[in-house]
């Protein structure tokens, strides 16, 4: 990172006191430093369409289906599944970025099927990467399968040194011989790495504390909801608030979402309750992700449309992205909007016009 050399401001010239210019000082390198530490995106507001298939900056079908995102050093990368389009198995685990949320790059096919005899014929659902400071990792958890049905539930996980470079399988398991289907991962304030997963034929979410590495799980932390049947977990983190926010388990088809807080990822969490309308409007979530510019924090749910509820294939669904409303620090609300405006330098995220 380089700073701007301050510059002395000469004796007995300008105007103001000494004081009053260290404070301008200070507000403009505040201001600045989002623009010069490069971690935060920076990019013109966008108009983005609700509930459609996207294309990349080269023209082509954006697939990244049951993804996440992770910002690193300025960009959006967005991560999800690219399956095949006669079979729906698995082809790759796709990475796209973007500064704006609108315009976006492909990067690689992050994990394929040569990544590992494992994945020649696979399925490979909700891949999620997280970042390691301590290894400088990227860290990749996903539901595996065998490519027929859904009976290994498992988990799984690939590495790599660069966000967006071939990962290395790592091996797929049951956590502590847990049943592992629908997932996610998350890293608290603290630098404490999480992987949530729907376990016991989907009646229980499991919240599991990760090694210090991210790549294995260490402890069963929390069951909050036993014999909730809840799934599709998006784990975000408010004002010291997380949410839960769920599916029921209907397959591809949508259904009620639902979401939970607590103020300790081992708990105490609320009971779940309901947001948005009776089908998450014709979505299932996958992950939420925080816009943090220098107006705001905002946080965008982002959410498939399953081609397969309507006769297609995983490749053939559509995003649907909502702006997350907070009416209070534990609430919130979901509302359908055709268009969005993001602007991730301001951090905001609203219905467009
Ligand atoms: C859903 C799950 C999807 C996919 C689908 C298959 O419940 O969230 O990721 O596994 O079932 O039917």
């Amino acid at each position: 990172m380089h700073l701007p050399h301050t510059r002395r401001r000469p004796a007995g010239r300008g105007t103001g006191s000494p004081r009053r210019w260290r404070l301008a000082t200070l507000l403009g390198l505040a201001l600045l430093l989002p623009f010069l530490t490069g971690h935060s995106a920076q990019a013109e507001p966008v108009t983005v369409p609700n509930g459609t298939q996207f294309t990349d900056t080269a023209g082509n079908p954006l697939h990244a289906h049951g993804g996440g995102i992770l910002e690193v050093d300025g960009y959006y990368y967005w991560f999800g599944e690219n399956r095949h389009d006669d079979n729906n198995g698995f082809r790759y685990v796709s990475a796209y970025r973007s500064t704006d949320l609108k315009n976006w790059e492909f990067r690689n096919h992050v994990l394929t099927q040569q990544s590992d005899p494992e994945l020649a014929r696979a399925n490979i659902e909700r891949p999620k990467v997280i970042y390691n400071e301590s290894t400088g990792q990227f860290v990749m958890w996903m539901h595996k399968e065998n490519g027929q049905d859904y009976s290994e539930a498992r988990a799984a996980v690939a590495v790599s040194d660069t966000v967006d470079g071939d990962y290395s399988w790592q091996g797929s398991f049951r956590p502590l011989d847990h049943m592992s289907r629908d997932i996610t991962a998350f890293v608290d304030t603290d630098g404490t790495g999480y992987m949530v997963s729907a376990a016991r034929e989907n009646y229980d979410l499991h919240i599991y504390r990760l090694t210090d590495d991210y790549t294995d799980v260490a402890e069963l932390v929390a069951n909050p909801w036993p014999g909730g049947h809840r799934e599709a977990p998006a784990l975000f983190q408010r004002d010291g608030v997380y949410f839960m926010l769920t599916s029921g388990a209907t397959g591809w088809d949508p259904n009620q979402q639902r979401y939970a807080t607590a103020t300790s990822l081992d708990g105490e969490w609320s009971e779940m309750r309901d947001v948005g309308d009776a089908t998450g409007f014709d979505s299932q979530t996958t992950f939420v992700l925080p816009i943090q510019g220098t107006e705001a924090t905002s946080y965008l749910y982002m959410g498939d449309r399953w081609g397969n509820a309507s006769g297609g294939l995983v490749n053939d669904s559509e995003y649907v992205w909502l702006p997350v409303e907070f009416p209070d620090s534990r609430t919130m609300a979901l509302s359908w909007t055709p268009h969005l405006t993001i602007d991730t330098t301001a951090g905001t995220v609203a219905p467009a016009p």
